[in-house]
């Protein structure tokens, strides 16, 4: 599926139609596709990256190529092997799959752009030469990824309890407001680990970075993202109450707000 059929849709939803319609496209998050991934670098992967990359990521992916001078979020710094949009545990590396989901889909509300110009071949190739800027994946593996089980069905109920988990029981107004605009009273304070200001999702905007669907809402608030202040929420919470907060999430979108995005 496409990104674009996937935010264009997303225009089409109420509020309270939000989680029923996130059960129809939730189901089908973008897969890597059956690609062969390399295993090794290849003159292939480093003419690519040369070309499409590192004009923002840096020649030795420090995220410090020419683009990158006055931009915010700062591309990636892959040095450090912390990736934020990931199917496995916090603190993990992500598997190859998680990256070429992220070079495929970009990173809406940032300058990465879906790299849908280069073919699943080239997109395949970048990935050894991604993390030959690490030392962490030459010795470690990634975590197993989470599996996320058999969604429930979205209801009133489901998103009457999510905001109670949201308000009450985990707070994630304090960061992302009450109304999830991303104006929560800890919003102004937050900090990447490179030390720049990073803003807390509005979730309003409906542009997830990390995609759209019900399960990729689910996974981001299971597994954290690595490198900035949004933890993990991995052991607070049933299946069935991240389905419940997964709802209630979506149901923040204001598609209203966002005709003309
Ligand atoms: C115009 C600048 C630009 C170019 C060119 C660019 N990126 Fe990015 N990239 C970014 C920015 C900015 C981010 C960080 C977005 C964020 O964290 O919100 C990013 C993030 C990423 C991530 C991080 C994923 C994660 O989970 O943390 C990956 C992987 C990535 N880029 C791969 C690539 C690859 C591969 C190419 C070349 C095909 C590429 N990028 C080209 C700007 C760019
Ligand atoms: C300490 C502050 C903080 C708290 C508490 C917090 N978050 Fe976050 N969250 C962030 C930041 C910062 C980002 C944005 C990271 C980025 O843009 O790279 C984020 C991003 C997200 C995203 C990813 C959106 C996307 O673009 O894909 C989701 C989903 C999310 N938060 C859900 C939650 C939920 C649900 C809770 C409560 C259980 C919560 N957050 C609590 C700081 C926080």
């Amino acid at each position: 599926m496409k990104p674009k059929v996937l935010l264009s849709r997303v225009g089409l939803w109420s509020a309270t139609a939000a989680a029923s319609a996130a059960l129809l496209i939730g189901i089908a998050p973008m897969t890597a596709k059956a690609v062969n991934i390399p295993t090794e670098v290849t003159e292939d992967g480093k003419n690519t990256y040369k070309k499409y990359c590192s004009p923002c990521h840096g020649e030795e992916g420090k995220g410090d190529g020419p683009l990158a001078r006055s931009m915010l979020p700062k591309p990636r710094d892959f040095t450090r092997g912390a990736y934020k949009f990931r199917t496995t545990p916090s603190g993990s590396l992500p598997t190859d799959d998680d990256i070429y989901r992220t070079i495929s889909y970009g990173v809406p509300n940032s300058t990465m752009i879906p790299w849908d110009i280069l073919t699943d071949a080239q997109r395949a190739s970048v990935i050894p030469v991604l993390k030959s800027f690490s030392e962490a994946f030459g010795v470690r593996k990634p975590d197993p990824s989470i599996s996320v089980g058999l969604e429930i069905r979205p209801s009133e109920k489901t998103v009457a309890e999510g905001k109670k988990i949201y308000e009450e029981k985990l707070e994630c107004w304090k960061c992302h407001g009450v109304e999830g605009r991303g104006d929560g009273p800890s919003a102004a304070e937050q900090e990447d680990d490179f030390g720049f200001p990073i803003k807390p999702f509005d979730f309003t905007t409906g542009k997830f970075k990390g995609g759209n669907s019900s399960s990729d809402v689910y996974l981001r608030f299971t597994t954290g993202l690595n490198g900035t202040p949004m933890p993990s929420f991995a052991k607070e919470l049933t299946d069935e109450q991240r389905w419940c907060l997964t709802h209630y999430v979506l149901s923040l979108i204001k598609p209203e707000e966002n005709k003309e995005k």
